[in-house]
């Protein structure tokens, strides 16, 4: 397993890591099967000082109110001094962008260092088990992509192996898929949603007769897809985002306004799809080659926030300059 370790440090700190987008097998890996996900160039970064009072962007209530700073406080900093963390996004939050996995990450590799360091596949441990903390359920998909960046495979095909995991009688290894160098556009529908109650949706669906073989059609979608992705293969790419969409759509999780974006981009896109848990959330497409910002004005008109991205190769990683330390106040 391989990656830059995160190297020990003092506080203060900063780190920054990357969102993402689910490219293939989002709900299904949930279930141990395989799932292509992107680290994109949509960064969260996070300052970490010692303070009087642990706070989250001067909220001094964040310990009880934010899931993700309690989880990464108890996991992470137990015992430790109190700290204000400051965070800055680029990530919308309850996109289905990967605003709480870059959070955790970014989070955990601050924490990590302070407490000594820590190699990228304990880093990816961690951010994942504050993650699962927080929200219940869930795969460790999004926080492996956010620690390792660029493409990232669970339980598919692909090269050096990245991470590992075990939680209760599931198991995934996350490994290095190959980057075709294409860039991509996502665009969020407006509507946040929250992860846990999709997941635990598809969970119910998923229990019906015909549950096992949709999980069998969601797998064979994404392990061809990632094929094509390595194989750089951009239509038959296109085409199993479009037969993946309609999985999706049969579990439950797509949302009219998300096939509205997908009919808007249609003309300029090989094909699209929702990404990460749906039920609202956001949309990703594969341009046609050059379409990008035509994919990007269509989503716009139709009423998304569209963004042209590209992957982020670096993952989490501590930056040089902490972010600027709290103006003094009364309190
Ligand atoms: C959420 O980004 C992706 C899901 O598959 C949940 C998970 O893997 O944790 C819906």
């Amino acid at each position: 397993m391989s990656g830059e370790p995160i190297p020990p440090g003092s506080l203060p700190l900063a780190a920054r890591a990357p969102g993402k987008c689910i490219l293939f097998g989002e709900h299904a890996v949930v279930h141990g099967r395989p799932e292509l996900v992107l680290a994109i160039d949509l960064p969260v970064q996070v300052g970490v000082q010692s303070a009087v009072r642990s706070s989250l962007n001067r909220d001094f209530e964040a310990t009880e109110r934010h899931p993700y700073f309690r989880a990464a406080l108890k996991q992470l900093w137990a015992d430790g001094p109190p700290i204000e963390v400051r965070v800055q996004s680029r990530v919308p939050r309850a996109a289905g962008l990967g605003s709480s996995a870059a959070f955790s990450a970014a989070l955990a590799a601050t924490l990590s260092s302070a407490r000594g360091g820590i190699s990228r596949a304990g880093l990816a441990e961690r951010a994942f088990a504050v993650e699962r903390a927080a929200q219940g359920v869930g795969s460790p998909g999004d926080t492996a992509a956010s620690v390792a960046g660029g493409y990232v495979s669970l339980n598919g095909p692909g090269g050096e192996v990245l991470s590992e995991y075990t939680d209760g009688n599931q198991s995934w290894t996350a490994r290095r898929v190959h980057d075709p160098s294409w860039s991509w556009v996502v665009a969020y529908s407006g509507l946040p949603r929250s992860t846990a109650d999709a997941v635990r949706a598809v969970g119910e669906r998923l229990k019906r007769s015909d549950g096992p073989e949709l999980l069998d059609r969601f797998a064979r979608v994404a392990e061809s897809g990632i094929r094509a992705v390595v194989a750089e293969d951009r239509e038959a790419v296109g085409t199993l985002l479009d037969e993946n969409q309609l999985l999706l759509a049969e579990v439950g999780v797509s949302h009219p306004q998300l096939e509205k974006l997908l009919r808007a981009a249609r003309p300029t896109i090989l094909g699209g799809k929702l990404t990460g848990a749906g039920a609202g959330g956001s949309v990703v497409v594969l341009p046609l080659p050059g379409r990008e910002l035509d994919a990007a004005r269509r989503m716009a008109r139709a009423g998304g926030l569209p963004f042209v991205v590209r992957p982020e190769s670096e993952g989490a990683s501590l930056v040089a300059r902490p972010v600027e330390p709290a103006a003094p106040t009364d309190e």
